[in-house]
């Protein structure tokens, strides 16, 4: 089965996440790579994804895990090279499955050949302008441009030799690109053209609320220092260095490069702003064609809080024209596994919440390992963390980062190549043994053949992906509704089981997330699929 054409499959893809560093080290050096990818796309086939998204694999020197790109036009030699992109991106459009790759135009890295030739470069210069370089206040200018905090703990802005400073929402190796320079503008077309030109069916768009600024680049007028990093307002107020209406012309030129291309090449922003009607603006025919809805990922696991979130996001959909998208964990949250409790109770009610997300409509973002049912790593040496944040502010994302483990002894663990020496860039739990790909191939219940059955299902019937929710009146703790045609979805958050006949409901059940052992009995923190 190859794509087929049809400019709308991203309505109701199961996108999943790799994060090429950790997903499968095809070479045996510790690190993952697109060889790794390659290898495991039968893998993903089997899976039932529609697409994947790789979070970046562009050079750079890894200082935010990629979101730092130095060439956005080729590929970290720890990563392959673009023949390998080619040749994988080539088997995954043999085998069904689309590619989404991640694109950042916030900021590059600081070793991207732009922002090096800003720095030798003099105050005023047109290399100094492709960035967001300021004279300080002060007498000497020794006080930074305004109070503007970086997203990763401590101010927004770093001085250089020179005087001047130059303004990182990022780590200080994640300079913000001038996106009022028309060279920048022009510059990202080419990058889109280049890889839409290799054959990518969409964009991830990182950080897409940021690159414009606002005028004067005002200070907010809060800081840590007064007791609340700016951050906390991110998604609840406005923000000088975000949403700033004039994104909004950079998503105008983008989408007819877009459209030119055949096959519905489409774009997804990570947009965090204040209300659903400033998400709205991002998407539509003329912007971007989805937006990331995270608010079902920062919910408690709660009957009322999904509830709540789940009608919210459809009215939002409404909105927009446009399905929303569901997402339980990626590469920058804890893992639903442990925001959830951890041990077997986590993992329980990770699998419900899954079920659940995977019978609403709109489009599903899984997170690699997700469907091995891996934890958050909480105990990693602090040596060994990586993520920019933990040094600035003790948190860290690299526990839901760590490479997966594939082979049946975690020996063989993430190596792909079975002659490989490497030792995963991050170590792998002990207790993951019994989580490896390997290990869960043959148990019928495990979690990746829990994640395959659902899928298949969400395949097979028409009634999930797309259409309404009905919800069916329920007690306090559960959520039951209909998606026609024919399928009910319970899930039940209630301490207690709770009984199909109490819901009035009857039919065949076609999966549930956990054993159900007495028929027509739905335990607690369980969701279920019945045909009726
Ligand atoms: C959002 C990405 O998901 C995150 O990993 C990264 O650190 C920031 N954007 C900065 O690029």
């Amino acid at each position: 089965m190859t794509t087929q054409a049809n400019d709308d499959w991203w309505r109701d893809a199961v996108v999943y996440q790799v994060y090429p560093r950790s997903f499968a080290d095809g070479d045996g050096d510790g690190t993952g790579d697109l060889q790794g990818v390659r290898g495991k796309l039968p893998y993903l086939r089997e899976l039932g994804v529609d697409a994947i998204w790789l979070s970046p694999f562009y050079t750079s020197p890894l200082a935010d895990g990629g979101y730092d790109v130095a060439d956005y036009r080729d590929v970290d030699p720890r990563f392959g090279t673009l023949a390998d992109f080619d040749a994988m991106a080539s088997d995954a459009h043999a085998l069904g499955i689309r590619v989404i790759v991640d694109l950042v135009p916030n900021h590059s890295s600081d070793l991207h050949v732009w922002f090096q030739q800003a720095l030798a470069a003099a105050p005023g210069s047109p290399e100094r302008e492709r960035y967001m370089f300021r004279d300080g206040l002060g007498e000497t200018g020794e006080l930074p441009p305004n109070d503007w905090e970086s997203i990763f703990g401590g101010r927004a802005w770093t001085r250089v030799p020179d005087g001047q400073w130059y303004l990182h929402l990022f780590a200080p190796e994640q300079p913000d690109l001038n996106w009022e320079n028309p060279e920048v503008r022009t510059e990202f077309h080419g990058v889109l053209r280049f890889w839409l030109d290799r054959g990518v069916d969409g964009f991830r768009i990182d950080v897409a609320h940021g690159m414009i600024k606002a005028e004067g680049l005002p200070s907010v007028g809060r800081t840590s220092d007064d007791g609340g990093r700016q951050v906390e307002m991110l998604g609840s107020e406005p923000l000088p260095y975000f949403d700033q209406d004039g994104v909004h012309d950079i998503y105008r030129e983008w989408r007819p490069i877009l459209d030119e291309y055949p096959g519905g090449r489409m774009a997804v922003a990570e947009a965090w702003v204040d209300s659903p009607e400033r998400l709205a603006r991002y998407i539509g025919r003329d912007e971007l064609h989805q937006a990331f809805n995270f608010d079902f990922m920062m919910a408690e696991f709660d009957a009322e809080s999904f509830r709540t979130i789940i009608d919210k996001s459809l009215a939002e959909a409404d909105l927009v024209g446009a399905p929303t998208t569901w997402v339980l964990s990626n590469h920058d949250k804890f893992r639903h596994v442990t925001r959830y409790g951890d041990g077997v109770i986590g993992l329980r009610r990770a699998r419900a919440a899954t079920l659940l997300m995977l019978s609403l409509p709109g489009s599903a973002y899984l997170y690699n390992g997700e469907e091995l049912g891996l934890n958050e790593v909480l105990d990693l040496p602090d040596e060994l963390r990586e993520d920019p944040s933990f040094k600035r502010t003790g948190e860290s994302r690299d526990g839901c980062r760590v490479p997966l483990p594939w082979g049946g002894t975690l020996e063989e663990g993430f190596r792909f190549n079975p002659d490989g020496q490497g030792t995963p860039w991050l170590p792998q739990p002990a207790k993951w043994e019994s989580l490896t790909a390997q290990a869960q191939e043959s148990d019928p219940e495990s979690t990746l053949n829990f994640y395959r059955a659902a899928l298949r299902l969400r395949r097979e019937l028409p009634a999930l992906g797309g259409g309404k929710v009905q919800w069916i009146d329920s007690p306090e703790g559960v959520l039951a509704f209909r998606r026609d045609p024919g399928v009910v979805v319970v899930t039940n958050i209630a301490d207690r089981p709770v009984t199909l006949a109490e819901l009035g409901l009857s039919g065949t059940p076609l999966l549930t997330s956990s054993p159900v052992p007495t028929p027509g009995t739905l335990p607690a923190d369980t969701t279920l699929w019945l045909l009726g």
